[in-house]
């Protein structure tokens, strides 16, 4: 059944499944509706405007230089965002967002995962090149109440703004929107970005919190769209303050972890340089943007310059992704981040770098691959959330199946081609990848990117198809996947053999 066939037939026998206990909870009588298939909730006010904090660092306890060992204990622990209600979260060391990461190229890294959190988990490496054994993907999981060493050598070059959260079977998003997700900082040897700059990572989370302060589980609006929370919080807080000099240029990195938030963000009248991706820096900076796209799991690497003194805040724009059923929440204009500019001047910085590395022209691929995305709504004889299936090229993820083989070093185009009417992020583990142009499925147009980029997510805007440069650089399974952690769960998922 297609998706239109299935919203129309279905919505009546839906509505008396979970959805229905929901609208019945108490307090949850009258909120914003978020559709038969979702639920009901009256928003609960967050307290907005508290001073901002920078996620703490991870502590290195290895002893010699290059060396960066640590360990990340991922168990059940109490949040309270709103004052008096108490939610119960999962975080790494007891902090959500996880602690920060910080490494350099080269480094030898050893991290020890202890995972208390109830079931199985991983932790993934996401965007760090490391080996597949290493990667924490679905296929290696770690048991509750057990430990296992995460052990990698960074290579040299590959410098980046990545993260890391779990990766268990089926389990992704729901681990995640609980909490467990923590920035990985890859800083080059050298920095050609002057240290005055700073270097601040803003991890944007989305929470959507029950009348009694938990988090409900996902809805069926959220297994088809992916779950959007009714909070938009920046290092764990809502709207938080942060207040510079003016002429301060500030660094951000800015991570998307959310599960399926589509952020096109603006900062006012402070405009965006870009320095970097999600693999690194630009091959120059791009200043005078006033603008940000930010999908599901990407980063970005940006300076923000507040030049004159006033109130800056960090929002969202208006962004068209496509919808599936009732109850499209109303995103934009939600305040990520207010920043006060007082009226005592900065010391000017030295400027940036004209230039801030090479990347290279990939060239011709040797080998050109096809994915189709796929959404399936399923019969009614499977609902409750199961009978969908998020497909590529019409299957559904399976850990036992190889779905493609590849080698060391070939160089190929992947074409991920999404003919549904909903955008969908795409990721693939292992290595970077370059996008060569979008192709509208319509007319045909292609569209190359406005210059060259590290990515490890594009998003694949409803109705086109995404051309992707994909070099791997070390054997092994590799995950790819729609990052709206939702769709990855119900199979929208594969899996490539690299051979040596
Ligand atoms: Cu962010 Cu398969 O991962
Ligand atoms: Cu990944
Ligand atoms: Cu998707």
């Amino acid at each position: 059944m297609d998706r239109r066939s299935f919203l129309l037939a279905g919505a009546a026998t839906l509505a008396l499944t979970r959805a229905q206990a929901q609208m019945n909870m108490p307090g949850m009588s009258h909120g914003r509706m978020q559709g038969m298939m979702g639920g009901a909730y009256d928003a609960l006010a967050l307290p907005e405007g508290a001073v901002f904090r920078e996620v703490s660092k991870l502590a290195n306890q290895a002893t010699k230089p290059g060396a960066f060992a640590a360990s990340l204990t991922a168990a059940n622990a109490r949040a309270e965002f709103v004052p008096g209600l108490s939610t119960p979260i999962l975080a790494y060391n007891g902090q959500s967002p996880g602690p920060l990461i910080e490494v350099n190229e080269g480094d030898q890294v050893a991290i020890q995962f202890v995972n208390n959190i109830g079931e199985i988990s991983t932790i993934h490496w996401h965007g760090v090149p490391v080996p597949a054994d290493q990667d924490g993907a679905a296929m290696a999981p770690v048991a509750d109440g057990t430990e296992r060493a995460y052990s990698f050598t960074l290579p040299v070059g590959f410098a980046g703004t990545c993260w890391y959260h779990p990766h268990p079977h089926m389990k992704t998003a729901e681990q995640v929107y609980r909490g467990l997700a923590g920035a990985f900082i890859v800083k080059p040897k050298q920095d050609p970005v002057p240290a005055g700059y700073g270097d601040t990572v803003l991890q944007i989370t989305d929470l959507r919190l029950a009348a009694d302060g938990s988090m409900p589980p996902d809805t069926m609006i959220d297994h088809m769209n992916g779950r959007i929370g009714d909070h938009l919080l920046v290092n764990g807080l809502k709207n938080p303050v942060l207040t510079v000099a003016a002429g301060t240029r500030r660094r951000f990195r800015l991570l998307n972890a959310t599960n399926a938030r589509f952020l096109r963000l603006s900062f006012g009248a402070a405009p965006f340089t870009l320095l970097g991706t999600d693999g690194g820096y630009l091959e120059a900076p791009v200043p005078g943007q006033n603008e940000v796209f930010l999908p599901p799991a990407s980063r970005l690497d940006v300076v923000v310059d507040f030049a004159e003194p006033g109130s800056f805040v960090l929002q969202t724009l208006a962004y068209e992704h496509g919808w599936m059923g009732p109850g499209r929440p109303d995103d934009t204009s939600q305040k990520l981040l207010s920043v006060k500019v007082a009226t005592t001047r900065s010391a000017p910085l030295p400027p940036l770098p004209a230039r801030l590395r090479d990347i290279e022209n990939p060239g011709e691929p040797v080998v050109t691959r096809r994915l189709v995305l796929g959404e399936n709504m399923g019969g009614m004889g499977g609902m409750g959330g199961m009978g969908m299936a998020m497909t590529i090229n019409n299957r559904r993820f399976d850990m036992n199946r190889v779905d493609l083989t590849s080698k060391v070093g070939q160089l190929e185009m992947w074409e991920v081609s999404n003919p549904t009417d909903m955008d969908h992020p795409f990721h693939i583990h292992g290595n970077s990848f370059q996008l060569r142009e979008l192709v509208d499925l319509k007319t045909g147009a292609v569209t190359p990117p406005p210059r060259r980029a590290l990515l490890d997510v594009v998003n694949v805007p409803r109705g086109h198809a995404a051309r992707l440069m994909v070099r791997q650089m070390l054997p092994g399974l590799r995950m790819y996947h729609c990052h709206i952690l939702e769709h990855e769960d119900l199979g929208m998922m594969g899996l490539v053999n690299v051979q040596a």
